[in-house]
């Protein structure tokens, strides 16, 4: 009886042996008792990073330059891409396993056709304690004001804007296809209109390049309730031709903008922030610094990505992502899928922007592009 009862579960679509099925027998899974997820550094999992697509229409010097990415670049086919039932599952169970914010990235996100339903089957993810999840996108802001009230329809709590100069000669240098700053600006307020708040502006800060467009950025959007962060130039990818001396350290750009609106460190809310906050002494809002290489944070780092072709990423900076399509798409139920996961954080080690100073470790060189696993 016992044997028959076996025979009848034996999964229509044949599972791979080398991954999901040996999973799938181990039971039980994952217990609520171990979470959250805790790495060899006891980092826990709060945070997943989805990149929905590895296409851009902007060409950022810092990021996807066009002498690399042109038109012979080979990006992902469609067949390759997670679909968005297929997101929604993996992020399920991430949540399942205490991830508590969700970031939607590319590339960029709003190129891929029917974002707003991704958003909305991710807007009814509910943690094990029955909580909202953070959902949040980044953008470069191009297709925003056409989206903005979809998004906020859709569920999406909040909105980070990438924009590197209010200058548009600069900035439209800078994204590498003349792209203008002002439309960019429009998405901001359209976001801020519809109530995608806090908005948050991302400025990538490379010096010879932006840097006289630091003080001016910290003057437009002071008093208008969006966040400025500065990120410094990190050497993510292989094509961005990254140099320390392209880098402005985050001291420099905090030092600038105090000798002109005086700033009152307000430190990280929570110890996994990127940022660094300010606040302007007289109350006009507050700014970020993000030191990824001047002062590196990985110690807090709470961050998985999930690339758009399905490999979990445990750095920003990792070489090999784990592929977690394949046994999905071979049938692998939930239990294997957390335990997956799981074995992949419990072993993670990553501190790369950390090691980047120790000059007794070889980094890696192959790693991955950023436009790839998202910012
Ligand atoms: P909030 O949720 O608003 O605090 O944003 P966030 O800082 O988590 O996300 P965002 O996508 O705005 O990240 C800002 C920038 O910080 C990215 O574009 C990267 O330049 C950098 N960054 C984000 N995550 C990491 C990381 O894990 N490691 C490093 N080294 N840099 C990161
Ligand atoms: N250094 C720092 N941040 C980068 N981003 C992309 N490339 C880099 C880099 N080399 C981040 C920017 C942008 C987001 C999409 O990715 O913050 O806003
Ligand atoms: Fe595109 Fe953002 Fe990369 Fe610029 S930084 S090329 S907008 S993904
Ligand atoms: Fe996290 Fe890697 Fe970034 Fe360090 S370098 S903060 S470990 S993603």
């Amino acid at each position: 009886m016992k044997a028959f009862t076996l025979a009848r579960v034996i999964p229509l679509v044949p599972i791979d042996v080398d991954d999901a099925a040996e999973h799938t027998l181990r039971a039980p899974a994952v217990k609520p008792n171990e979470l959250p997820l805790r790495d060899t550094r006891l980092r826990p999992l709060r945070d997943l990073r989805i990149s929905v697509t590895d296409r851009c229409n902007f060409r950022c010097v810092y990021c996807m330059p066009k002498e690399v990415f042109g038109k012979d670049y080979a990006f992902l086919p469609r067949r390759e891409l997670l679909s968005f039932e297929e997101i929604e599952r993996i992020a399920r169970a991430f949540v399942g396993l205490g991830v508590e914010k969700i970031r939607l990235t590319g590339g960029e996100p709003l190129l891929r056709k029917d974002l707003e339903y991704l958003v909305e089957l991710l807007a009814r993810l509910r943690t094990p304690r029955g909580e909202d999840v953070e959902l949040t996108l980044t953008t470069n802001g191009s297709l925003l004001s056409r989206k903005a009230q979809s998004l906020l329809d859709a569920g999406l709590k909040r909105i980070t804007v990438s924009l590197d100069s209010i200058d548009e000669a600069v900035f439209q240098r800078m994204n590498g296809v003349g792209f203008p700053a002002a439309l960019v600006m429009e998405g901001i307020d359209a976001a801020l209109r519809v109530g995608l708040a806090p908005v948050k502006v991302n400025m990538v800060v490379k010096r010879g390049v932006n840097d006289t467009q630091i003080l001016p950025m910290a003057r437009h959007f002071r008093g208008t309730g969006v966040e400025v962060r500065f990120i410094e130039f990190m050497d993510v990818g292989a094509s961005n031709g990254w140099n320390m001396k392209s880098v402005v350290p985050s001291s420099e750009i905090v030092r600038r903008i105090d000798a002109v609106f005086p700033l009152v460190r307000t430190g990280r809310e929570k110890p996994s922030d990127t940022s660094v906050r300010f606040r302007y002494a007289d109350d006009q809002g507050k700014i970020g610094v993000i030191s990824s290489v001047s002062q590196p944070f990985c110690g807090d780092c709470t961050r998985l990505r999930l690339s758009a072709d399905g490999q979990l990423f445990t750095c920003l900076f990792a070489s090999r992502g784990l592929d977690i399509r394949k046994p999905l798409r071979n049938g692998c139920a939930d239990d294997a899928l957390r335990q997956l996961i799981a074995d992949l954080w419990t072993r993670r080690a990553d501190r790369y922007s950390e090691q980047r100073d120790e000059s007794s470790i070889t980094l890696d060189q192959s790693k991955v592009e950023m436009s790839f696993i998202g910012g």
